[in-house]
C-alpha cells in the first residue's frame, strides 16, 4: 500500500471560506486564521451559470501561492472538467466538483487526480449518493452542501445530519468528509458527531470581529462533537 497523501491530513479540521473576508487585505486575513491553526483554505468559485453569483478565478488561487495551508478550491462552475487544469497550475491542492455540474463526472475526478491535486465530489442538499456510489474509489473529499450552494450567510438545512452520516457510511478510508453552507458554534459539533472531518466556515470566521479566535473556538467545538460521541 502507498502512504496516504499529506495533504489529506491538512484538509480536515475547520476550513474557512475566503468568501467572506475582506478582498482589500485577503493575504492578511487568510495568514490570521493560519496562525489560529488553520490547515485548509477554502475558495469558492461561481460562474453566474450553476449559481447565479460570479465570484473568483484561478487568479484568486495564485495570489494565495505560498500559504502555509491548503488550499480546497470548491467549483460550482459547469463543466468543471473544462477548467481543471488551469486552477492545478494556479497552485490547488484540492479541486470539488459538483455532481450536478458535469455529465463527465469520472473523468472530471480522474483529471483532478491526473493534475496532482487531490479530487473533490460535492452534491448539494437536494442530490442523492448514486454518483458518490459509482466514483468512490476516486473520491479523496466528499463535500455535503449543508445549504444551497450560490451565497455565504445561509441557515444550515437540518437534514444534512443525516446525509453526513450516510455519506461517512460510503467513503473510503482516508478520505474527507466536508460539509458546507451555515456552519456555525451551533451546528458544528453535530456535524463533527455525524462524521464529517472538514468543516467550511465563512460567515463564522471571517463575519467575526476576531476571526483567529472564531477557528479556535469552532475547532474546540468540533474536537468536543466527536468527543460526545466517543463516550
Ligand atoms: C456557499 C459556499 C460556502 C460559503 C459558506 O455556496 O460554498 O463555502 O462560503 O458560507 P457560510 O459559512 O457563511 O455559510
Ligand atoms: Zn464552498
Amino acid at each position: 500500500m502507498t502512504d496516504p497523501d499529506p495533504r489529506l491530513a491538512r484538509l480536515t479540521g475547520v476550513a474557512p471560506s475566503i468568501l467572506a473576508s475582506d478582498f482589500g487585505r485577503l493575504r492578511s486575513q487568510v495568514e490570521e486564521v493560519v496562525a489560529a491553526g488553520a490547515t485548509t483554505i477554502h475558495i469558492d468559485v461561481m460562474d453566474g451559470h450553476f449559481v447565479p453569483p460570479i465570484t473568483m478565478g484561478p487568479l484568486v488561487v495564485d495570489a494565495l501561492k505560498g500559504v502555509d495551508a491548503v488550499l480546497d478550491v470548491h467549483l460550482m462552475i459547469e463543466r468543471p472538467e473544462r477548467q481543471l487544469a488551469d486552477f492545478a497550475k494556479a497552485g490547488a491542492d484540492c479541486l470539488t466538483v459538483h455532481a450536478e455540474a458535469t455529465p463527465q463526472l469520472h473523468y472530471a475526478l480522474g483529471q483532478a487526480r491526473e493534475l496532482g491535486t487531490l479530487a473533490g465530489l460535492a452534491v448539494c442538499p437536494g442530490t442523492g449518493l448514486d454518483a458518490l456510489e459509482e466514483t468512490t474509489e476516486l473520491v479523496d473529499l466528499a463535500l455535503c452542501m449543508t445549504v444551497n450552494p450560490g451565497w455565504g450567510g445561509q441557515k444550515f438545512i437540518p437534514s444534512s445530519f443525516d446525509k453526513i452520516g450516510r455519506i461517512a457510511e460510503r467513503l473510503t478510508p482516508g478520505a474527507v468528509l466536508q460539509v458546507d453552507g451555515g456552519v456555525d458554534l451551533a451546528t458544528i459539533g453535530r456535524c463533527a458527531a455525524a462524521g464529517a472531518t472538514s468543516f467550511v466556515a465563512g460567515s463564522a470566521v471571517f463575519g467575526q470581529a476576531d476571526p483567529g479566535e472564531a477557528v479556535r473556538a469552532l475547532q474546540a467545538a468540533a474536537d468536543a462533537g466527536v468527543g460526545a460521541v466517543g463516550g
